[in-house]
C-alpha cells in the first residue's frame, strides 16, 4: 500500500451543556466542570505533502472564515502540525510550508465559543499523523492535543463528555437522545481569555465546580426537555457583560419556545435546544425574524470527534 499524499479530516464544533467555572489557579487557568457535546457543524482540514514546484503557502482557508483567522504559524492547526513533527522528529524542514500544505475549510464560527480553532488543531493532528504514518492512535494524540489547548482533546473524542481540570481531562457521558440545536451567530467574536477575565471581575470568589446530576440524569434518560432545563454556563454573565445585546438573542429564543437557551462556551454564539429537527427549523426562522442575530445554523448532536474522510 502506498502512503497517502492527501488526507482530509472532518471535525465537529462543540456546545457546552454545563460550564461550571471554579476559581483562577496559579497557572492562570480555571478549574472546570465542562460538559462538552459535539454537534454536526464541521470544519474540514486537508493536509498534503508539499509540492515544491506548486507550493504557494503553508496554509490556505476557505468557507466562513471571517477576517481574524491567522494564515501563518500562529494558527492553532499549524502549531498542531509543528508539534507533532517535532515529537516524531519528522525532517520535512524548518518552515510549516516544508512540512505540509494545510487547507482549512471553515463552517464553525470563528471566535464564536464553539471551539473552531481547537477543532482545526485536533483535525490537523489526526491528519498529519495519518499523512506521516506515525502510528499514533487517537488516544495517543490526546496528550499532544492538551498541550495545544484545553478544548482540543474533546474535538478528537467527540460525542458527549465531561472535561475536568482545565477541561482537558475527559470522561465520556451517556447521552441516549439526538439533541436538535439552533445556533444564533453574532457579529464578530469574543476572546476566551477576555471573557474569563470578566468572569474573575464579576465573581471573584467562585466555588469549586460540580457536575450537575440533573443534567447527567436527563442525558441518560434521553429527556430533551430536562436537558433544556439543566443547561448552565457560568461564563454567560461575563459574555453578557461584554456583549449586552446577547440578552435580546436569548430572550428571542425563549419567546420562540426553545427548550433551553445558553451562551455557547465563551460566546458570542447562543445555542437553543429544540424538540426535534422541524422545531429547530421553526426556531431558526423565528430567531432570524427577530433581528437579534447575524444568522442561524441548525445542527444535531452528539456526533463523533475528528474523523478521516480521505486518505
Ligand atoms: O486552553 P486554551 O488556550 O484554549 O484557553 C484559552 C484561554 O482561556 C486561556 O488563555 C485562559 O485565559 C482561558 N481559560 C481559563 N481556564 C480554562 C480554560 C481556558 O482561564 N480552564
Amino acid at each position: 500500500m502506498t502512503a497517502a499524499t492527501t488526507v482530509t479530516v472532518r471535525v465537529p464544533a462543540k456546545v457546552n451543556l454545563q460550564l461550571a467555572v471554579g476559581p483562577a489557579r496559579e497557572d492562570g487557568y480555571h478549574e472546570l466542570v465542562n460538559v462538552f457535546h459535539a454537534v454536526s457543524l464541521y470544519d474540514e482540514v486537508t493536509v498534503r505533502r508539499p509540492d515544491s514546484a506548486a507550493r504557494v503557502s503553508g496554509i490556505s482557508l476557505s468557507g466562513a472564515t471571517g477576517s481574524d483567522v491567522p494564515q501563518d504559524s500562529t494558527n492553532l492547526a499549524a502549531r498542531a502540525a509543528e508539534l507533532l513533527a517535532h515529537r516524531i522528529g519528522y525532517r520535512g524542514g524548518v518552515d510549516l510550508g516544508d512540512l505540509v500544505d494545510l487547507r482549512i475549510h471553515k463552517a464553525i464560527p470563528v471566535a464564536g465559543g464553539m471551539a473552531g480553532g481547537s477543532a482545526d488543531a485536533a483535525a490537523a493532528l489526526l491528519a498529519c499523523a495519518t499523512l506521516w504514518n506515525t502510528g499514533h492512535t487517537v488516544s495517543e494524540l490526546a496528550p499532544l492535543a492538551a498541550e495545544l489547548g484545553s478544548d482540543v482533546p474533546f474535538a478528537l473524542m467527540g460525542h458527549t463528555a465531561v472535561g475536568r481540570s482545565r477541561g482537558e481531562q475527559l470522561t465520556p457521558l451517556t447521552c441516549t437522545v439526538t439533541l436538535h440545536w439552533v445556533f444564533a451567530l453574532a457579529h464578530g467574536g469574543l476572546s476566551t481569555a477576555e471573557v474569563y477575565r470578566a468572569y474573575d471581575r464579576i465573581r471573584p470568589q467562585a466555588p469549586e465546580p460540580e457536575l450537575s446530576h440533573a443534567l447527567t440524569r436527563a442525558l441518560e434518560a434521553g429527556d430533551a426537555a430536562a436537558v433544556g432545563q439543566a443547561l448552565h454556563n457560568d461564563l454567560q454573565p461575563a459574555a453578557l457583560d461584554l456583549r449586552p445585546e446577547l440578552a435580546r438573542t436569548l430572550q428571542a429564543g425563549a419567546d420562540a419556545g426553545a427548550l433551553g437557551g445558553i451562551v455557547s462556551g465563551s460566546g458570542p454564539t447562543c445555542a437553543f435546544l429544540a424538540r426535534d429537527g422541524e422545531h429547530a427549523r421553526e426556531l431558526a426562522a423565528e430567531l432570524e425574524w427577530s433581528g437579534t442575530c447575524l444568522r442561524t445554523v441548525c445542527a444535531h448532536g452528539p456526533v463523533p470527534g475528528a474523523t478521516r474522510t480521505q486518505g
